[in-house]
């Protein structure tokens, strides 16, 4: 069985994973993990953008309002303050990076998302943003002769020895095990579960490998309840869904129903860009009704070519031209505000172990996050987490024997149970929840349970993701940010700032 060593081991190659290997590479050996391409990440497809308070009506304490708000009493506050104060920095460097921010005149070009009150959303590429950062994110970290980039191999496990994170198992594209240990640190930066549910805008990488061998190596997990459903994914039944970014929306379009009824107006008085909690629930009511839901962007007619070019590609693809046809759209999965509990430099509740991007949970989204902050949290929680791996002592690594894994490979029964888990989670765990729809969707999960061979670990990892969620939104018995309960419809005052951390027992 391979044995390798290296000083740092980040498994994960999206924006979060990237900046974390560049900012430790000074300091030692990095190997970066990835069970699929380099580029296979949330972060190369995110459109819309990366919020910084950089414009000269912006401040960071508007974008912590803006960020706090839409949380809704549940923002870890020193979190945030991180967040926003560090931005404006984090966008410098990613720009010294080589990052090629879109501009307007001599300053960089900054659109609008939902419930931002200000214009601060920078984009590269009109709408290819994640693309246009992590690339040159990668093509550096390829450059580097500090960092090795490993893709196709799956992190199966964590090594534990005295309850201190060592290492991790994985299994290569030769289905080869290799033992990986870290001298120093292990960052997890693996991202989101948006595949738990059956419509998601999430990348198929994004199946919650990160959380849950965190999870089962004893680290606590916060806010699992929170999932964000995007209110624009195109409606053409794939996987993933297409996303037609709220960037268009904040160029002017407008949500219409089949009737015709710009129907924003009777949901929110800030119609199209309010929270995304808001605007997806109200498309969720129009459908319960019977109605279809549209995007109206035709009188934004060339400019949406010339704004919008990957999805404007897209379209056209479907047979869909915007400066004529009304955009079809429905909700889907996209974020999950919880993640492993971490404090404001990404360490976790287990010794050596960091975690940051959507894979950690360092309270800075609450029950729903501010469009445009995802990257952002992943690039400057990626530097503090570099910040303070670097102050560990080396460990000696030589002490432990594993066994040889194998990952099973029943393709078609591995689909199936995956189509399940995904089916259920979107009936009974998805936009509008209630207890007895939890109780069904739990009963059916642990029937699963007994079914998938261990082995099969993508798919227990998405099991297991998709029971702690339904868990923790049954017990959450009221309505905040992203989770809804529709037999408990409002907020309740005494779960203000109270979050749910869980540890398997
Ligand atoms: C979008 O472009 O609408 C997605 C941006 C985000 O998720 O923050």
């Amino acid at each position: 069985m391979a044995r390798v060593e290296t000083h740092f081991l980040v498994v994960g190659s999206g924006i979060a994973g990237l900046t974390t290997a560049l900012s430790l590479a000074e300091y030692g050996s990095v190997i970066v993990l990835t069970k699929a391409r380099e580029e296979e990440s949330n972060s190369f497809h995110a459109q819309g953008g990366i919020a910084a308070a950089i414009g000269e009506d912006d401040s960071p304490e508007l974008h912590r309002q803006d960020t706090l708000r839409t949380g809704v009493n549940l923002c870890n506050p020193a979190s945030v303050d991180v967040l926003v104060n560090t931005g404006p920095r984090a966008i410098q460097k990613l720009a010294d990076w080589g990052t090629d921010f879109d501009v307007d005149g001599e300053q960089w070009a900054l659109g609008k998302e939902g419930s931002h009150s200000v214009s601060r959303i920078l984009h590269v590429n009109g709408d290819a943003t994640g693309a246009g950062i992590t690339s040159n994110l990668l093509r550096r970290a390829m450059l580097h002769s500090n960092i090795q980039l490993i893709t196709h191999t799956m992190v199966t496990d964590l090594i534990m020895h005295q309850e201190v994170c060592r290492g991790a198992t994985a299994v290569d594209e030769q289905g080869e095990t290799v033992r990986y240990f870290a001298k120093q640190a292990v960052i997890l930066a693996t991202g989101g579960c948006g595949q738990i549910y059956q419509y998601t805008t999430n990348d198929p990488v994004s199946t919650g490998d990160g959380i849950a061998m965190a999870y089962r190596a004893g680290a606590k997990l916060s806010d699992m309840e929170f999932v964000q459903f995007h209110p624009t994914a195109l409606a053409v039944e794939q996987n993933p869904m297409f996303l037609i970014s709220e960037a268009v929306r904040g160029e002017g379009a407008f949500l219409v129903n089949d009737c015709g009824e710009a129907f924003m107006e009777r949901y929110h008085s800030w119609k199209d860009l309010a929270p995304r909690d808001v605007v997806s629930r109200a498309i969720f009511q129009e459908m319960e009704q019977g109605r279809k839901v549209y995007l109206n962007a035709i009188h934004l007619g060339k400019r949406f070519r010339n704004r919008f070019p990957k999805i404007y590609k897209a379209l056209c693809k479907f047979g869909m031209d915007p400066s004529k046809d009304w955009i079809p759209v429905t909700p889907a999965a996209h974020f999950i505000m919880g993640g492993i509990y971490t404090d404001i430099y990404g360490q976790t509740t287990i010794s050596r172990l960091f975690a940051c991007g959507e894979v950690a949970c360092t309270g800075v989204h609450g029950a729903n996050r501010l469009a445009s902050n995802s990257l952002l949290e992943g690039t400057v929680f990626a530097q503090r987490v570099a910040e303070k791996c670097i102050e560990l002592v080396e460990l000696e690594t030589d002490f432990l024997e594993l066994n040889r894994i194998t990952l099973c490979k029943n393709k078609h029964k591995e689909t199936e149970w995956k189509q399940t888990i995904r089916q259920v989670m979107w009936k009974y765990a998805g936009i509008v929840r209630t207890e007895e729809g939890l109780s069904k969707g739990i009963s059916q999960l642990k029937q699963l349970e007994t079914e998938i061979p261990q082995g099969y670990f993508e798919c227990r990892n998405m099991l297991m993701i998709a029971q702690v969620v339904m868990e923790l939104a049954l017990s959450r018995r009221e309505s905040r940010g992203s989770h809804y309960r529709s037999d408990y419809p409002k907020p309740q005052k005494s779960l203000e700032n109270k979050h749910q951390i869980i540890q398997e027992e």
